[in-house]
């Protein structure tokens, strides 16, 4: 199993559309795939169709599971969604007050990995998108994954953005006492105007190989996909951002493969499977935390 969490401190840069656009691809290649909505705000889940109230229970149970002192247990708040082999773990409106119960209950910082440690038999790619602020819940996020894709619109405010998810980062990566992979993806690209060109340039100049070689372009399409309640490749598989996101998706698929191959491991999609292994690497890659 494979989990990327999408995440960036800044708003409005397309996490939510970006998961759930490379989760409808992923379903589309058999891949059995969970996103879990960790904004509070709930966009991912209101992007399935599902409302924040109507949703039952979703991912504040599971810190309240810790809460009582008992592990975390997804596997009763997991939603199917209208797209095949797709999962929801919704947001629920109380999602919010897990960021002031933070600090009085210990633990609180791996409830997300915990429950993804559960589910390594029921999905191949867990996608968790995440708040646009650094708290426990994005916290949550970035120890749960073994990759983490940072969605950047293209010019210089959203750069100067990118530098306060680099100090998290580092923070992050002390605490999994390992490096934690990570994927920029420039977004909501406009070709038109020079600046967008030159803020793609300062953005590889900084982060060179870091940063995904295409770009998502804006795209209307993208907008009514999500009205639509549908991944923008099964919304309209031929427009500019569907295909640009196939491409993301190939490139993120064969980093995972040489990881793979580092530990000896292949997977999915034409590649041989150890079925069982999952669990295992999964929590080694997370490494030890302390938060
Ligand atoms: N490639 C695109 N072309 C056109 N519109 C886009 C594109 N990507 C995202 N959008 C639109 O931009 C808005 C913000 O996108 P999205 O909600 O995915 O960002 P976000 O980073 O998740 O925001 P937040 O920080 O509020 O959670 C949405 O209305 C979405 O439909
Ligand atoms: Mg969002």
């Amino acid at each position: 199993m494979h989990v990327w969490a999408i995440s960036n401190q800044k708003g409005g840069v397309g996490k939510t559309t970006t998961t759930a656009s490379l989760a409808g691809l992923l379903t589309a290649r058999g891949l059995r795939t969970l996103v879990v909505d960790l904004d509070p705000h709930g966009s991912l889940t209101s992007y399935f169709g599902i409302s924040l109230e109507s949703a039952g229970a979703g991912v504040y149970e599971l810190f309240q599971d810790v809460a009582a002192g008992k592990p975390p247990d997804p596997t009763a708040r997991l939603q199917s969604t209208s797209v095949e082999k797709l999962d929801l773990l919704p947001a629920v409106m109380t999602l919010a007050t897990v960021e002031r119960q933070a600090g009085t209950v210990e633990g609180f910082g791996l409830v997300i990995r915990q429950a993804v440690l559960r589910l390594v038999d029921h999905y191949d790619y867990v996608l968790i998108d995440s708040p646009p602020m650094l708290g426990v819940l994005m916290v949550n996020a970035l120890a749960a994954c073994n990759r983490l894709i940072i969605p950047v619109m293209a010019d210089f405010l959203s750069l100067r953005g990118l530098e306060r998810m680099q100090r998290t980062l580092a923070m992050i990566g002390r605490s999994r006492k390992q490096p934690l992979p990570f994927t920029i993806v420039p977004t909501l690209y406009d070709r038109r105007p020079k600046v967008s060109a030159d803020s793609l340039q300062a953005l590889k100049d900084r982060y060179g190989e870091n940063v995904w070689g295409g770009v998502i372009p804006l795209d209307t399409k993208v907008r009514e996909a999500s009205q639509a309640h549908l991944p923008v490749s099964l919304y309209r598989s031929s427009c500019r951002a569907a295909k640009a996101y196939g491409d993301l998706l190939e490139s993120l698929l064969r980093l995972d493969d040489s990881d793979s191959e580092e530990t000896g491991l292949k997977k999915h999609g034409g590649r041989q499977e150890k079925k069982g292994m999952g669990s295992k690497r999964y929590g080694e890659q997370t490494g030890t935390l302390s938060i």
